[in-house]
C-alpha cells in the first residue's frame, strides 16, 4: 500500500523535470484511456490526479512523489483527434524528448483500453518505445466494464498484433479504476523494481 503521495510540479520542459534522485515510473497512453484515474487508483487518493470525461484533459508532464521513494508521473495522452497538427508536433517534442532523455525513468506504464480491439495508434507507440529502447509495462484499463473472457480475447488480440516488436512478451497488467482490479500487482512489481 502507498502510504503518502504528494504532488510536485507540472512541467512543459523535460529538462525542469525534478532531479532525478528517485527511480521514476510514468504512465501513458491514448487520451481518455484513464491514466490519470489509474494514478488516484494506485495511490488512494481521489483527486490526486486530475481526470475528466473529455479526452485531452492532461497537458502538462506532472510529477508526484510517493512514499519520499520513487516518481510517478502523469502524462498526457495521445491520439486526440482534435489536437491540431501543431499541438500534435509539440506533444511529440515534449513527450519523446522526456522518454528518451530522462535518466532515472525505470518504466513507463503504456495503458490499453481492454475494450477494444488492437489499435494502430497503440502499436505505433510502442513499436517506437522498442525502437528508443523506452522499457514498457503494459496495463489493459477499464477491466470492469465487460467481461472477464472478453478482456481476455483483447489482452490476447493485442500481444498477438505486438508479436514482432518486442523479443519477449511484454510484462502486463488488467486493472480497473472502479473496482482497483490490479492494484496489489501494479505496486508489488514497482516495489521490486525499487528495492534493488
Ligand atoms: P487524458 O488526461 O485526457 O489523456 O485522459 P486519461 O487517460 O488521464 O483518462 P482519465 O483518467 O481522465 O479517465 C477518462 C474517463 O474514463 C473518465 O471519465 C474516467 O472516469 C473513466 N475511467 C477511467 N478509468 C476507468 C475504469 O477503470 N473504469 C471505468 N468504468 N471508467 C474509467
Ligand atoms: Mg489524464
Amino acid at each position: 500500500m502507498i502510504k503518502t503521495a504528494k504532488f510536485l510540479v507540472s512541467n512543459t520542459d523535460p529538462n525542469k523535470c525534478p532531479a532525478p534522485t528517485k527511480p521514476e515510473f510514468a504512465f501513458i497512453g491514448r487520451s481518455n484511456v484513464g491514466k490519470s484515474s489509474l494514478i488516484n487508483m494506485l495511490t488512494n487518493h481521489k483527486g490526486l490526479a486530475k481526470t475528466s470525461g473529455r479526452p485531452g484533459k492532461t497537458q502538462l508532464i506532472n510529477h508526484f512523489v510517493i512514499d519520499e521513494k520513487w516518481f510517478m508521473v502523469d502524462l498526457p495522452g495521445y491520439g486526440f483527434a482534435k489536437v491540431s497538427k501543431t499541438l500534435k508536433g509539440e506533444w511529440d517534442k515534449m513527450i519523446k524528448g522526456y522518454l528518451t532523455q530522462r535518466e532515472n525513468l525505470e518504466a513507463i506504464f503504456v495503458l490499453i483500453d481492454s475494450r477494444l480491439e488492437p489499435q494502430k495508434i497503440d502499436l505505433e507507440f510502442i513499436l517506437w518505445c522498442a525502437e528508443n529502447e523506452v522499457p514498457i509495462v503494459l496495463i489493459f484499463t477499464k477491466a470492469d466494464k465487460l467481461s472477464h473472457s472478453k478482456v481476455q480475447g483483447n489482452v490476447s488480440n493485442f500481444l498477438k498484433a505486438a508479436k514482432g516488436i518486442f523479443e519477449e512478451t511484454p510484462l502486463y497488467f488488467v486493472t480497473s479504476a472502479e473496482s482497483a482490479k490490479g492494484r496489489e500487482e501494479v505496486l508489488e512489481f514497482i516495489d521490486a523494481v525499487t528495492e534493488d
